[in-house]
């Protein structure tokens, strides 16, 4: 079935997404609209029924409340759907240290759940999120998808065990599965626990000191509206079935030389203040990460759009828009 799916035309598909609410989530959601598709939103049950970052869209979205760890609500969201993109996930890393079994329980079970629905169901194309920090600090750049597996972290460690029974999937039941490994992603709607965000909303509501953990380690930094294309592209590549696919910018960045960049975007100098609580412990932080994206454009034809520059621009504006509601804590990159 998965070789007769023809995904360069949307309209009208039945597609599925887990984590539709969050930030990466939400713009492929728009997206998936954009292009015609029928959308199924699996939002994190909230007693007070909050949807997140689909508020407003419920006309738009057929929204299904629920958790990805309870495997028979899945699989009955899951029912008659085309297409499922599984983003749900705990992401942030410094929690995964405080709570680990919550990311094996949310991250490799919630991840299980979804592959056995998919299966029940046949759908035609199933794309698992994975994440570039399962490579751990790059051993040689640019990172292609034979890099060696590293877990720094445990919520490293979660990604690779889900990627791990999404592959086994394809190789043990053909179910046609791929996985997608992103970058670190930025843009609008992304919570001030993120680099970007809180360097972002520091700056603009006027502090005179930024502050911040390492500033040493380097990422590839690409834009929400970019990965959610990335999404698609790699969901409607049959080369990508039973693969990993990167999909990151390409460009390598200091978080030094990105305050510097993000001080001229929004046009305000201030002080860089280390703060020992931002550090990670010395084994777990990730010096650097690099993508090599060429399988993601020669498989899928992807390629990024949005220059950084240009992207954190978007990115401030959506800050200062927005600066009422964010709250600065502690962050991660
Ligand atoms: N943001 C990045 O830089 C980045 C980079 C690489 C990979 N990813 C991956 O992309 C995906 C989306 O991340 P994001 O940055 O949009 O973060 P996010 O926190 O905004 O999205 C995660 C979503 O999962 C939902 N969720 C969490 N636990 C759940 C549960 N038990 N049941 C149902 N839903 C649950 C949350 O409500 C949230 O909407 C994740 O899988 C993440 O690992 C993100």
């Amino acid at each position: 079935m998965s070789e007769g799916l023809d995904l360069t035309d949307w309209s009208g598909r039945k597609v599925f997404v887990t984590g539709g609410e969050g930030f990466i989530g939400s713009h492929l959601v728009e997206r998936l609209l954009r292009h015609g598709a029928q959308v199924r939103a699996l939002v994190h049950y909230s007693p007070s029924g909050r949807v997140g970052w689909l508020e407003g869209l419920q006309d738009d979205v057929d929204i299904v409340q629920g958790d990805v760890r309870d495997g028979s609500r899945v699989r009955r969201a899951i029912e008659g759907r085309d297409v499922v993109f599984h983003l749900a996930a705990l992401i942030g890393i410094p929690y995964s240290y405080d709570a680990p079994e919550s990311y094996v329980q949310t991250n490799v079970v919630g991840t299980q759940n979804v592959l056995d629905a998919c299966r029940a169901a046949g759908v035609a194309r199933m794309v698992h999120t994975s994440t570039s920090e399962v490579y751990g600090t790059a051993r040689y750049v640019p990172i292609d998808e034979e890099h060696p597996l590293q877990p720094q972290s445990p919520y490293s460690a979660s990604k690779i065990g889900a990627d791990m029974m999404a592959l086994s999937h394809y190789h043990a039941f053909e179910l046609p599965v791929a996985v997608v490994r992103p970058f670190n992603t930025y843009g609008p709607r992304q919570s001030t626990r993120a680099v970007i965000p809180t360097i972002l909303a520091q700056l603009i509501g006027g502090v005179e000191q930024l502050h911040l953990g390492s500033t040493t380690p380097t990422r590839d930094f690409n834009y929400v509206e970019d990965t959610a294309s990335g999404f698609m592209a790699v969901a409607a590549s049959h080369r990508a079935i039973g693969h990993v696919v990167n999909i990151g910018a390409g460009r390598e960045i200091s978080i030094g030389d990105l305050v510097k960049l993000l001080i001229s975007v929004v046009g305000r100098d201030v002080e860089v203040v280390t703060d020992e609580e931002r550090l990670r412990p010395t084994g777990s932080e990730v010096e650097r990460l690099l993508a090599n994206n060429e399988r993601a454009h020669a498989w899928c034809g992807w390629q990024p759009e949005v220059p950084l520059e240009e992207g954190l621009r978007r990115t401030a504006e959506w800050v200062r828009d927005n600066l009422s509601s964010l709250r600065v804590r502690g962050y991660h990159v």
